[in-house]
């Protein structure tokens, strides 16, 4: 078992003070206060009748497998916490397949060898959607404990003619702090955090690969802080897309 660190309680103003600390840190204060307002007023923006809806807009996988991974039904607190961390929205089927049709094209891996790890799984859809293949092992690690529970709701629930893979584990922890498993992996990043948190992440996947030299891929879904694997000694970019890059450990 992957050695964890304690689940954080998950607090609105320390999330708020550490995202405000690490901003004005990096950019200054004049960015944290901007960034603060744009994230708050995203907020507001989301909370709309209109938004709400667009958020039950991509029911149809949730529909065809009985469970539930939308981005509808979060918690306003949650959507709140959100602004610190990251929004939870599920990947789209089509392009989940595209991006492991893509890794296997490129690496030509087997992916029994692999372990497939999603950092910030929220509901659980891309545990789901990668079980249909024939992984090793599947674990998600999620922050907050409301979208683990549904994501442990939906593992025990999920039936799929086509599933390959039925080792599946979601954990209730902070991902920037979880020690990587020495296991072949498959890594997925649907941009789940922000600068300061994907540089903690890719720090401790670097240490990890110099304790323990492997195969790790990394599928980074949302691109929008390529600059923090690109600027990793321990990883090359292989191919990708707009919509998202394809790493490979060095
Ligand atoms: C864009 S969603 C991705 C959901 C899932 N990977 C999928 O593709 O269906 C990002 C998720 O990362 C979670 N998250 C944000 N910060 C986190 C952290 N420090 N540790 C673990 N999860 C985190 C958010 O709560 C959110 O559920």
């Amino acid at each position: 078992m992957p050695e964890l660190s304690a689940v954080p309680r998950i607090n609105l103003l320390r999330s708020a003070r550490l995202w405000w600390s690490d901003i004005a840190a990096r950019e200054g204060k004049l960015a944290a206060v901007r960034q603060t307002i744009g994230g708050l007023w995203e907020f507001v923006r989301d909370s709309t009748p209109q938004r709400k809806r667009q958020r039950y807009g991509d029911a149809a996988y949730d529909w065809d497998y009985r469970v539930n991974t939308t981005s509808a039904a979060v918690s306003w607190r949650d959507r709140l916490l959100a602004v610190f961390h990251s929004p939870h929205q599920p990947t789209e089927p089509e392009l989940f397949q595209e991006m492991l049709t893509m890794l296997q094209r490129q690496a030509g891996i087997d992916f029994r060898d692999y372990l497939f790890l999603d950092l910030g799984s929220g509901k659980g859809r891309a545990l789901l959607m990668a079980s249909d293949h024939s992984f090793r092992r599947i674990v998600g690690v999620e922050l907050l404990p409301a979208l683990h529970k549904i994501a442990q709701e939906n593992l025990a629930k999920y039936r799929s003619e086509s599933q390959k893979c039925f080792a599946l584990e979601s954990i209730c922890a902070d991902a920037t702090d979880f020690a990587f498993p020495a296991e072949a992996t498959v890594l997925y990043l649907f941009n789940p955090f922000p600068e300061a948190g994907l540089r903690r992440a890719i720090g401790r996947l670097e240490q990890s690969l110099r304790a323990h030299p492997r195969a790790v891929y990394a599928l980074y879904h949302n691109p929008l802080l390529e600059q923090v694997l690109g600027e990793s000694a321990a990883l090359e970019k292989i191919c990708g897309t707009n919509q998202y890059s394809v790493y490979a450990s060095r």
